[in-house]
């Protein structure tokens, strides 16, 4: 719907200037039930955006702030004494909006119990399960992987994330126009300011729409194509996965939603597909040397398949 992203952009608006993208790939997620993962280098807004999100969305949300010494336990809970008996306490992952920042700072076994939430959806302590709340979703955040002292996610584990995105440096307009913003001080960007425009009601039935938003048989098959071709390019080791497909076409649907149509067309996958494919296809050593990019290996796919008409 239009108008409820519109009134999320002017909510997250009020403290971060630009970066629209990055609150429209929240809502694309949000609305097919995936994770987004947002890179980029320190102090581009990618934890006042995520906070800003999920608060202009009415959800209830949760910061973990993953460190080099955090067990597994300190994001899904952990089987405590209360009142002489042992009970689940439950860890910062049971929120609907939950920001993972900078999770490419732990290890891999704190970073596979998140993305085993992420999937699963429910968290298995002591051997009994235990449902995370819904709408579900994850904000990652992580600074690009050369930086010093990471763990990057490795290929399955990013294949989780419906939609990775790279928030970049804002325009020159930008940049001034965010000195200028008012804020309490330099430690709070004044995140109160923002008045919840959406409820849980509204998101349930604006899923169910994404759901029914029409897909014809030859825009099925362009996606299948493309997936398809990633696989047969030479300066590729690993191509698209078929979980990278159903993505696609769900990302592809949310994104038609969200711009007032009930169907998909080529470009709504054309215009989402650097998001979902970017973290998914793994580059020959060789290619990468030539600096060829993920960007490039989809272009080239998208070359070989004709758009239909
Ligand atoms: N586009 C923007 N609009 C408004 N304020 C911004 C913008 N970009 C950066 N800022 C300012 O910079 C601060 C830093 O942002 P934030 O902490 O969210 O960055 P970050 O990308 O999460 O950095 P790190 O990688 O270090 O965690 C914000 O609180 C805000 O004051
Ligand atoms: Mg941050």
């Amino acid at each position: 719907m239009i108008d409820l992203r519109e009134r999320v952009q002017d909510e997250v608006g009020k403290v971060v200037i630009g970066q629209r993208r990055v609150v429209d790939a929240v809502l694309v997620a949000l609305g097919v039930g995936g994770h987004v993962l947002l890179e980029g280098v320190p102090g581009v807004a990618k934890t006042l955006l995520a906070a800003a999100v999920s608060r202009a969305l009415g959800l209830d949300f949760k910061r973990v702030q993953f460190t080099p010494d955090m067990l597994p336990s300190d994001v899904t809970g952990t089987m405590a004494l209360r009142d002489g008996r042992l009970a689940f306490r439950p860890g910062p992952i049971f929120a609907n909006a939950v920001l993972a920042d900078e999770v490419n700072r732990t290890p891999p076994k704190t970073q596979s119990a998140l993305l085993e939430a992420m999937q699963e959806r429910t968290i298995t302590v002591d051997g009994k399960g235990h449902e995370l709340p819904s709408p579900f979703i994850v904000i990652a955040t992580q600074n690009p992987i050369e930086y010093e002292g990471t763990y990057p996610l490795p290929e399955a584990q990013l294949d989780r994330f419906l939609l990775k995105i790279d928030v970049g440096y804002p325009s020159e307009a930008e940049e001034k126009a965010l000195l200028v913003l008012d804020r309490v001080d330099v430690t709070d960007p004044g995140h109160d300011a923002i008045e919840p425009a959406a409820t849980p009601a509204e998101i349930t039935a604006w899923r169910g729409e994404i759901r029914a938003t029409r897909v014809a048989e030859e825009v099925v098959g362009y996606v299948a194509a493309i997936v398809r071709a990633t696989r047969t390019l030479p300066a590729v080791e690993l191509g698209a996965s078929p979980r990278a497909g159903v993505h696609l076409l769900a990302a592809a649907r949310a994104t038609a939603y969200l711009a007032g149509r009930d169907f998909v067309t080529p470009d709504d996958v054309a215009g989402r597909i650097n998001d979902v494919m970017r973290h998914r296809i793994l580059l020959r050593p060789e290619a990468e040397l030539d600096r060829y990019t993920p960007e490039d290996a989809i272009a080239a796919a998208m070359a070989i398949v004709p758009v239909p008409r």
